[in-house]
């Protein structure tokens, strides 16, 4: 409580000893508030990030609402999300051997296999002319239990009926054999076709140990700001530097890899 001011000759004083904190508080708030609206939200984030000593932005060329490339970086270079796919499948090369069917074109069981004895093709678009023309979701033409690998480079996404197709991958690939895919995690992958889902990793985990019982799961996020950044801006990611690239921020998965390994024996 304040103390009640003293008349000293006939005028009213309030000694400095005596001003209430809670009085301070509120004369600077209402400075603060009265400064706020005088600078405006912007100047205000500004004069906040100054005082604080945070990063100013200096956005240059970045302050846009349209990409750099409005096909994700085809046509500057490799698109961002490329470069962990390839890393991934660079890693896992020794396990794109035997029989390997791939989604659409045999592009990367040619680049990435290794002792590959048959390389078979599936797509639902018959444009692509593959072994088998079918959807995932039905795969009758497919046979069971014979691919030694499957692979799915960036097709998840695309699959409407995720989870029996899912099943349809797991049942044509032999026991012990290994199913390596990826999936968009931000943005679409490409220009062209149906794009139905954007599931985290913890999502991945929790849809392939139903849809693929008893196997070997491991799913990684890739990516980080700057990379998912670029990413979206359409940036091709020989614009970047690989350890930009390489680190991992969980919050900001560009692309998601899935290595999956079918049990030996399936009773
Ligand atoms: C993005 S491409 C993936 C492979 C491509 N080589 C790549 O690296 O981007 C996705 C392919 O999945 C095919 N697709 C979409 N839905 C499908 C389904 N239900 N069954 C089989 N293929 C499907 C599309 O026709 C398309 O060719």
């Amino acid at each position: 409580m304040g103390q009640a001011p003293r008349r000293l000759g006939g005028s009213r004083v309030t000694p400095p000893d005596v001003i209430d904190v809670k009085d301070v508080r509120d004369v600077s708030h209402r400075g603060r508030a009265r400064l706020k609206s005088i600078l405006g939200p912007r100047l205000t984030v500004l004069a906040r990030c100054v005082t604080r000593g945070l990063p100013l932005t200096r956005w240059g060329n970045l302050r846009r609402v349209e990409p750099f490339s409005r096909s994700f970086g085809f046509d500057r270079g490799t698109p961002v999300d490329r470069y962990y796919l390839e890393k991934f499948l660079d890693a896992n090369r020794a396990l794109i051997s035997g029989r390997v069917l791939e989604v659409q074109v045999p592009s990367y069981t040619r680049r990435f296999g290794e002792g590959v004895i048959e390389s078979h093709t599936v797509d639902i678009n018959p444009r692509f002319q593959t072994t088998y023309t079918c959807d995932l979701a039905d795969g009758s033409p497919i046979p069971s239990d014979h691919y030694d690998c499957f692979l799915a480079p960036n097709t998840l996404q695309h699959l409407l009926d995720l989870r029996v197709a899912l099943r349809t991958m797991l049942r044509v690939v032999r026991p012990g054999g290994t199913l390596l895919a990826s999936a968009a995690m931000l943005l679409p992958l490409i220009p062209e076709g149906g794009d139905y889902w954007r599931v985290t990793p913890d999502g991945w985990r929790s849809i392939l140990e139903a849809e693929w019982p008893r196997c070997e799961i491991t799913v990684q996020g890739h990516g980080n700001c700057l990379s998912a950044a670029a990413a979206m801006y359409g940036l091709a990611h020989e614009e970047l530097k690989a350890a930009e690239l390489d680190a991992y921020d969980p919050r900001y998965p560009v692309l998601i890899t899935i290595r999956g390994r079918k049990p030996m024996a399936t009773t």
